[in-house]
């Protein structure tokens, strides 16, 4: 048994700004550049935390034009930035498309001469010896890219749009900060299918072929905390916000070293078909996975395990299984449970079916389905995602 990568420090519950300058000033670094969007740019606390790095001494600059979905040339920027500044950080302020590009630029910047394409797993990058620091700052409590190996960025050939996710160790940032403010300004509909992308992360660790007792661990009680503290942080509640954006990293450095599976697999090419978000693809893909998931015997032990903790902690007994919890922590917080519910159109849904069936078996992520069943029962539970 292998566990490849954690964040060196996870500073949670603390200002940003205060806590990257710790970290900066422990590492002796005086410049630094910071990733975002635009809309980030513009909030009231992105402006505090440059501010307080400022004030402190450090030399800040902002690349702030990171799209969703960002293509592969947004690295480049950011690694010349970086260059031209002399910088020793990449601190990424956003979420899970923010931090990839960021994960993306270190490779470029460390590694000119790589072509992102050839980053794997299994070759060699030495990205921890460039002396650059990447550290992260989620504005989201989901994508687990705080804390995650993985990246995914887009390009585009003849015409059609392509999803590229690539996964190195080396990308694990080397902080991750996790400030509940940022989180909990963001829109509700982004807080909920983030949270959803959350919740499968952890779902589909526990049950996955690589699962540890360390993924179990860190799966269950990220699966714990979102299905009892997400309705409240919703609504408003500051100490659940703070669970909830901790559970979201959880989840991350769990699937990083015990795998995802299904969910995932359909998910990723189910996704980029439609154009629906990931967190709320994978979560309607979620209840499904987890029923299919009932025939592996070690995946239902696990499901019942974590089903009886929230019967307790409920007090109310349901007869059904864990996919039952998921539909009514759904229902509390009006999360979308079918593709219908996301706007997708019938007619698109079963144009793109058998193609989405087809790509999910080239996903990495089946490898750790512990049920794979065959692509005519997969276009099937597509279809019925409708
Ligand atoms: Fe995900």
């Amino acid at each position: 048994m292998v566990l490849h990568g954690f964040p060196r420090k996870i500073l949670w519950n603390e200002r940003a700004g205060d806590a990257i300058h710790a970290i900066l000033s422990e590492e002796g670094v005086e410049t630094a550049v910071v990733v975002t969007d635009k809309v980030i740019s513009g909030l009231e606390a992105f402006k505090e935390l440059l501010g307080t790095l400022e004030s402190r001494g450090i030399k800040v600059r902002v690349y702030d034009r990171v799209t969703p979905e960002p293509p592969f040339t947004v690295a480049d920027e950011i690694a010349s930035l970086a260059r031209e500044a002399g910088a020793k950080a990449i601190i990424a302020v956003g979420g899970g498309s923010v931090i990839d590009a960021a994960k993306a630029a270190l490779v470029r910047l460390v590694k000119p001469g790589l072509d992102l394409h050839d980053v794997a797993p299994f070759n060699p990058l030495g990205l921890d010896r460039g002396g650059i620091l990447l550290i992260a700052v989620p504005t989201t409590s989901g994508t687990g890219s705080d804390a995650s190996h993985a990246m995914v960025l887009t390009e585009e050939a003849g015409g059609v749009r392509r999803k590229v996710a690539m996964a190195h160790y080396d990308l694990v940032p080397y902080a991750s900060v996790l400030d509940p403010r940022l989180p909990g300004g963001a829109p509700r509909r982004l807080r909920v299918w983030t949270a959803m992308d959350a919740l499968t992360h952890a779902l589909e660790t526990l049950a996955s072929t690589e699962a540890t007792p360390f993924t179990d661990a860190l799966a269950l009680s990220a699966a714990e905390i979102i299905f009892t503290r997400l309705e409240d942080a919703l609504n408003g509640d500051e100490e659940a916000t703070a669970m909830i954006h901790a559970a979201a990293t959880m989840a991350g450095i769990a699937f990083t070293n015990g795998g995802l599976g299904l969910a995932h697999a359909i998910g990723h090419p189910l996704g980029a078909a439609l154009g629906t978000h990931h967190g709320a693809t994978v979560g309607i893909l979620l209840p499904r996975i987890v029923s299919l998931y009932y025939s592996d015997e070690r995946a239902r032990a696990k499901y019942e395990r974590l089903r009886r903790i929230l019967e307790e902690l409920d007090g109310a007994e349901h007869r059904d299984d864990l996919a039952g919890h998921i539909y009514r922590l759904y229902d509390s917080i009006g999360a979308p449970k079918r593709l219908r519910d996301l706007g997708v159109e019938k007619p698109r849904l079963e144009a793109v079916a058998a193609r989405v069936a087809e790509e999910a078996f080239h996903d990495p992520d089946i490898a750790y389905a512990p049920i794979v069943p065959p692509p005519e029962d997969i276009e099937k539970l597509i279809l019925n995602l409708y």
